[in-house]
């Protein structure tokens, strides 16, 4: 299965599909990342928040699959915003994935009543100096914070991963990132696959292309221009999930998609202007 690539701004290339791995971990977890990676995957998601990265160490070692065709990602805590704490923390990272380096480092939440998030960003601009990080982004930031980054240190992120799915589309956040070249990664990207394998629209147009809802969500995120990093444990699903690039949604159809989008369409109500995480 061939799976097309998408270059960032800073030259790093990667595929325009990840896998999601948040709740894989131990034994349990090695198996279905192993499993994922072995099934065609490339891009993995982890974070220091996750309590897996030696989980996704162990599966990359198991896998069929040389660490340098691998783009694994992982995420900086809250709790570790201070230039200091930033660099122990990515240090850490790596040793719990027995790792020499990641591929990219992202700044997980920008926690901004904390203010930090901006001496955080300097300390992963240092990290990837240093070689610790070959690209470097963020996850939830709003465009104030994005403009923050860019202001004051002169570098922009890579990536931005943010909570995009149907029912919220992030439409303006999407177009922001476009602009600025930074990457939009899409967290998510299934909702969770509750509501969303229920929705009518949804499932019209699945059959319409003799396709499932979720391999139609997925286009969806690939036809808008984003990455989705969708999370399974099944190996099935895992390649169902990967079928997506021998089809396209109409313009209709992506405009029907369009408005099953709501203003109170967050999963988990975290609007990253006030949630803070750590
Ligand atoms: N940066 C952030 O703040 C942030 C926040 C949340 C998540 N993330 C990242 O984004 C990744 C993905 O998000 P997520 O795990 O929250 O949710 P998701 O990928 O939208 O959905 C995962 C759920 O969907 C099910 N599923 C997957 N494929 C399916 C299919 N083809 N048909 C039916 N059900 C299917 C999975 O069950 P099975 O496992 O049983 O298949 C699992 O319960 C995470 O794992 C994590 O890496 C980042």
């Amino acid at each position: 299965m061939s799976i097309p690539t998408i270059t960032l701004h800073d030259g790093l290339t990667l595929p325009a599909i990840g896998f999601g791995t948040y709740a894989l971990n131990g034994n349990a977890g090695v198996q279905a990342i192993t499993s994922a990676i072995d099934n065609g995957y490339r891009l993995i998601d982890t974070a220091y928040n996750y309590e897996n990265e030696g989980t996704v160490g162990e599966a990359v070692r198991r896998s069929s699959i040389s660490r340098e065709e691998l783009i694994i990602t992982s995420k900086l805590p809250g709790r570790y915003q201070t230039y200091d704490k930033v660099v122990t923390a990515i240090q850490e990272s790596l040793y719990r994935a027995d790792l020499d380096y990641y591929d990219l480092y992202l700044i997980h939440w920008p926690n901004p009543k904390q203010d930090h998030y901006v001496e955080a960003w300097q300390a992963l601009i240092d990290a990837k100096k240093w070689g610790l990080i070959r690209s470097i982004g963020v996850c939830n930031f709003l465009p104030e914070h994005l403009e923050r980054l860019e202001n004051e240190t002169g570098v922009k992120p890579s990536i931005n991963q943010i909570e995009l799915h149907p029912f919220f589309n992030q439409e303006e956040q999407r177009i922001f990132n476009d602009e600025h070249e930074i990457k939009t990664e899409s967290w998510s990207p299934l909702a969770k696959a509750n509501e969303i394998v229920q929705n009518e629209t949804l499932q019209k147009i699945a059959d319409e292309h003799n396709k499932t809802i979720s391999q139609v969500v997925l286009r969806w995120h690939h036809q808008l221009g984003a990455i989705p990093i969708p999370k399974s444990a099944s190996p099935k699903r895992q390649l169902e999930n990967l079928s997506i690039f021998d089809f396209s949604l109409s313009d209709a159809e992506m405009g029907m998609i369009a408005e099953l989008t709501r203003p109170d369409g967050r999963l988990n109500d975290q609007d990253p202007a006030e949630y803070e995480e750590f």
